[in-house]
């Protein structure tokens, strides 16, 4: 298969390509899109013989749910029979934008769309690329990021083709995703709102509006092995590069001089060391790739940037990564989620 790649303007999306794009989508093809998250990979939600092929071009296991997007809260009503009280508030807040909300699926809804469960989830992107194509197929679009299933989450058109090329139809090139972390879940079908995957509206943002929230335990590390996600994608190995990652912790000096050890044994055998480091730090780095996230107090950057610089180490040939570590609040309860899970959990600390 040949993918064609188009470019659009967000500022000025070209509706001609977003027909064609969304015509493919009609006819059960595989549409490469931006949201304001990271690049999705979407298929005609409705049609399970569609989304089977979302599954094939990225490896992913048959039971991790796919969610699906809307572009108006009438097409919600379409696919959900309930929604309760308190994901009206969300919405309010935080629709159109990074936000997935777990709600009871209809029947139109494939079982194979939502790994055999009764939930499903939806989110309403606020990109003007992904609204536009939504709106021009009229379909709930089912769209998982648009990696091979463990690779980190595309945050740019050439990180969807270097993994894509030759499996999918279309890729809808818009530019770099603004948050660069995937969309915060929320599971609404209970008493209380439940983070399962933690996001840029962050659980503070949630407790605020509601009162009251929780993280799903499984969520914040792996100590309690018995704390399985609810989400189902979340235990899966996850955004991972070639080159294994370990999380450094301590003070700051004690972390790069800890790295800057590691990076010289590395060297000895021939390795070459990539380092995700901050601009407070980046000058002190002895590696051979030292790429910086940004200043420690600007998560925003530092989410917006945290996939696309795991990728880059991997095309620069790094045989080993090191990263430096986040505090766990606000987006840096997401930021560190997806740099545990690149990790494997394995954080090296330091005094
Ligand atoms: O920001 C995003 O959410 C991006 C963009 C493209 O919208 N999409 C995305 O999709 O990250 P994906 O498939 O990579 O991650 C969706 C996560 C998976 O962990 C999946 O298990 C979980 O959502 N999920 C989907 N449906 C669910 C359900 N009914 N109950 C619980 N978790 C669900
Ligand atoms: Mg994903």
């Amino acid at each position: 298969m040949k993918t064609i790649v188009y470019e659009v303007n967000p500022q000025q999306v070209d509706l001609a390509v977003m027909e064609k794009a969304a015509d493919v989508l009609r006819q059960g093809g595989l549409v490469a899109f931006p949201t304001e998250t990271v690049y999705g990979l979407g298929a005609n939600g409705l049609d399970a013989a569609a989304c089977k092929k979302i599954y094939e071009a990225k490896g992913r296991p048959s039971d991790n749910p796919l969610i699906l997007h809307i572009a108006s809260l009438s097409q919600l009503d379409q696919i959900v029979t309930e929604v309760p009280e308190m994901s009206k508030k969300l919405m309010d807040a935080f629709w159109p934008g990074p936000m997935t909300l777990i709600l009871p699926k209809k029947d139109c809804v494939p079982l194979s769309v939502t790994g055999g469960l009764d939930t499903v989830g939806v989110r309403f992107p606020s990109h003007p690329v992904a609204q536009a194509l939504i709106a021009a197929a009229a379909l709930p679009i089912a769209a998982p990021s648009a990696n091979v299933s463990g690779k980190p989450s595309p945050t740019k058109a050439s990180h969807v083709l270097f993994d894509m090329d030759g499996k999918i139809d279309v890729i809808v090139d818009g530019g770099a995703a603004d948050f660069g972390l995937e969309s915060t879940i929320i599971d609404v079908t209970g008493p209380e709102a439940v983070i399962l995957r933690p996001g840029a509206i962050t659980l503070e943002m949630v407790e605020t509006l509601l009162g009251k929230a929780s993280v799903d335990p499984a969520v914040l590390g792996k100590g309690d092995e018995k704390a399985v996600p609810k989400a189902p994608g979340m235990k899966y190995t996850h955004y991972s590069p070639k080159a294994p990652v370990t999380l450094v912790r301590g003070g700051q000096e004690q972390v790069v001089e800890a790295i800057n050890a590691l990076a010289k044994e590395a060297k000895a055998q021939g390795k070459k060391v990539g380092v995700l480091a901050t601009e407070e730090t980046k000058d002190g780095y002895e590696a051979d790739f030292v790429l910086s996230a940004g200043a420690r107090e600007d998560q925003k950057t530092i989410g917006a940037r945290l996939f696309a610089i795991l990728r880059k180490l991997d095309y620069l040939g790094a045989d080993l990564i090191y990263s430096e570590v986040f505090e766990e609040s606000g987006e840096g309860l997401a930021i560190m989620n997806r740099l545990k899970k690149a990790a494997g959990y394995e954080v090296i600390e330091v005094k």
